[in-house]
């Protein structure tokens, strides 16, 4: 497998597809709703995922493809090669605000992280990474993070967390919220992602991510040192939804362990 020929055909397809995305704002979106009222999809989404089908095929027919809007095939494990794909993370944004979404992928071969991608499509920058190779902002290279105290830490929440909920202890995480620096809450969470890995946060939980939300961070994440882990602090599970946890790993237990209460 040639992961160098296999990178650049990764970000050149990521900048086609940002391309279309851009493009797409002069005519009109179709908004869905799919799990509830606020779980929206457009026909970009749909679209965008179709073209990475498409490429992907074209460029090897053996590599399979889970994506956010089901229009691969059915990936029940992570045996060759997989491209983990959201085709537009951050929907609400884009319908909203035109802006703050990302595409991101992750490609693993036979279960391991290799490439990892998370690409701003209005800013068009590009966060990615190479397994044992580094990560990189665009042309420079991501640093490993350095240490912080959790006083001084900047952590991403979305404000439902800490509203009576059915899956955390929220009194817990109103502690968490007191004790940081400050809260962000993006709406997307590979944008979060992204800025954890290049230290603009220090950590990002989420009682509920899809793999697709998740994978090209998992893969930038280790080349920084940043730690990705469900709210147990085991593997995210890449097959299924999980509560996630990305944090400097300075204070990624401490997080865990004194103000994380799953229910
Ligand atoms: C969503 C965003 C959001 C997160 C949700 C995701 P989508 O992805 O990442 O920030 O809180 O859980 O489903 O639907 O916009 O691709
Ligand atoms: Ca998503
Ligand atoms: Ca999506």
């Amino acid at each position: 497998m040639d992961l160098q020929q296999l990178d650049l055909f990764a970000k050149d397809i990521i900048r086609q597809a940002g391309q279309r995305i851009r493009d797409a704002f002069s005519y009109d979106l179709q908004v869905e709703t799919k799990s509830d009222a606020n779980d929206l999809v457009t026909n970009i989404d749909r679209e965008t995922e179709l073209f990475f089908i498409e490429k992907i095929k074209e460029y090897d027919s053996s590599h399979k493809i889970l994506g956010e809007e089901g229009m691969g095939e059915k990936v029940e494990s992570l045996d060759g090669v997989v491209w983990i794909i959201d085709p537009i993370d951050g929907t609400m944004n884009f319908v909203k605000q035109h802006r703050h979404f990302m595409i991101t992928i992750g490609i693993f071969v036979e279960g391991v992280g290799k490439l990892g991608y998370i690409y701003d499509v209005m800013r068009e920058d590009l966060f990615c990474a190479m397994t044992g190779h580094g990560a990189w902002y665009n042309d420079t290279p991501l640093r490993k993070l350095k240490p912080v105290k959790l006083e001084e830490a900047v952590i991403g929440i979305n404000a439902t967390w800490v509203t009576p909920n059915k899956k955390v202890n929220h009194e817990k995480l109103i502690e968490l919220v007191r004790t940081v620096r400050g809260t962000r809450s993006y709406g997307a969470a590979a944008m979060e992602i992204a800025f954890v890995v290049s230290g603009k946060l220090d950590a990002y939980l989420s009682m509920r991510l899809s793999p697709w939300d998740v994978a090209g961070g998992i893969i930038i994440a280790q080349e920084v040192g940043a730690l990705a882990s469900n709210l147990k602090g085991q593997p995210f599970n890449l097959l299924m939804q999980d509560t996630f946890m990305i944090a400097n790993p300075s204070i990624h237990g401490q997080i865990l362990a004194q103000y994380v209460e799953l229910k």
